[in-house]
């Protein structure tokens, strides 16, 4: 007897990861991360949770490997190890009968992108022929409860680490997106930059998302929040320290954010106007890790003169999406008129 294994959706974002089993919901969610030792075979030593361990404390021939950037597939076969490896995390191995998968996708992926996402997940244990590939403003608007199926303009803003994802979505499908390689990580960037400019110093990515965290804000705070940060000095080459404070880091931050908002205007202004007035009674409603960037809300409720609302677990409604659509297959039918259906 054929052991079949159950349905299987993963949101493959460039910074997390989850996995979401059907009947189960959300087994996995660890960090699109691996370490690597290099040499004449690369072999990798850890993934997700584990290599974020070992970030840092890595030594001579060990690298991490971020196999994602910009939400699509950088380095093609890590990807597919490391899917294979949650996969087998998230629903083990004993299974005769590969399980029919469903993954995110940016909005904007060309046909070379899809592929490699394909390809990857099939050889990573996806079954051939049985993996949807849906794109991410729709699992995440599914999944922060917008109503996605209904003749209802509905606008979602997808704030992730590589992309931000804008999509006016109505009666089972996309009627106009935006997708930019603005994220969290183009945010980290952003701080490292100023950092660099002002003190002459630079600093790691960790330490630039801990200060994103700690003092980071898309509008300016009236506070004195001050954190000291260390890194290498870029003159003396010798370890460093500085003091920032959130002002310096709402300047950093500012040209990200002003990317996110053009990126929504860009989406409203081609919005035909009936949905336009459905978004401007339900709001636009913001999920992703970068929407809970401090003040995020405000700054375009307050710019767009528009309601803005913040999803309850914004990190989570992608995979809620994409989960709750592989449970019910016969939603499938009711995405067909519009451009996010079964991957042929
Ligand atoms: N409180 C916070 N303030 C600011 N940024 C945050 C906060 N929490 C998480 N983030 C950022 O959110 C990003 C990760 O979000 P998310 O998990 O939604 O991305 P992803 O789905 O992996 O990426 P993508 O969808 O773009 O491929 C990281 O850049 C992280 O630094
Ligand atoms: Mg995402």
């Amino acid at each position: 007897m054929a052991i079949i294994a159950p349905d299987i959706a993963i949101d493959l974002g460039t910074s997390n990861t989850q996995v979401y089993v059907k009947n189960k919901g959300v087994v996995l969610n660890e960090p699109t991360l691996m370490v690597v030792q290099d040499g004449k075979k690369k072999t990798v030593k850890a993934f997700g949770d584990d290599a974020r361990l070992m970030l840092g404390r890595t030594m001579g021939d060990l690298s991490a490997v971020r196999p994602l950037e910009d939400g699509v597939i950088r380095d093609y076969d890590m990807t597919e190890y490391m899917l294979e490896f949650f996969i087998r995390k998230a629903i083990g191995t004993s299974r005769l009968v590969r399980p029919r998968g469903w993954i995110t996708i940016p909005s904007r992926v060309t046909a070379v992108e899809r592929k490699a996402v394909r390809e990857a997940a099939e050889n990573a244990g996806i079954r051939r022929g049985a993996l949807h590939l849906i794109e991410k403003p729709f699992a995440a608007a599914l999944g922060s409860g917008l109503p996605v199926f209904e003749p209802k303009g509905s606008m979602v803003v997808d704030i992730g680490g590589g992309t931000t994802e804008v999509a006016v979505i109505s009666l089972g499908g996309i009627v106009i997106s935006r997708s930019i390689r603005t994220g969290g990580v183009k945010m980290d960037g952003a701080i490292i930059e100023y950092v660099k400019q002002k003190f002459n110093l630079l600093i790691g990515d960790r330490t630039a998302e801990d200060v994103k965290f700690d003092l980071g804000a898309a509008l300016k705070m009236n506070d004195s929040r001050r954190a000291f940060v260390r890194g290498r000095d870029l003159v003396t080459n010798l370890p460093q320290t500085v003091e920032i404070n959130s002002t310096m880091i709402y300047e950093a931050l500012k040209e990200p954010c002003l990317e996110i908002l053009a990126a929504i205007q860009f989406v409203l202004e081609r919005t035909p106007p009936e949905l336009a007035g459905d978004i401007m009674r339900g709001g636009i409603h913001l999920t992703g890790g970068g929407s809970l960037l401090c003040g995020m809300d405000r700054f375009i409720a307050t710019e767009l003169d528009m309601p803005v609302l913040l999803a309850k677990e914004p990190m989570e409604c992608a995979i809620l999406g994409i989960g709750h659509l592989s449970e019910n297959i016969d939603w499938l039918q009711r995405m067909i008129a519009s451009p996010i259906q079964r991957d042929e």
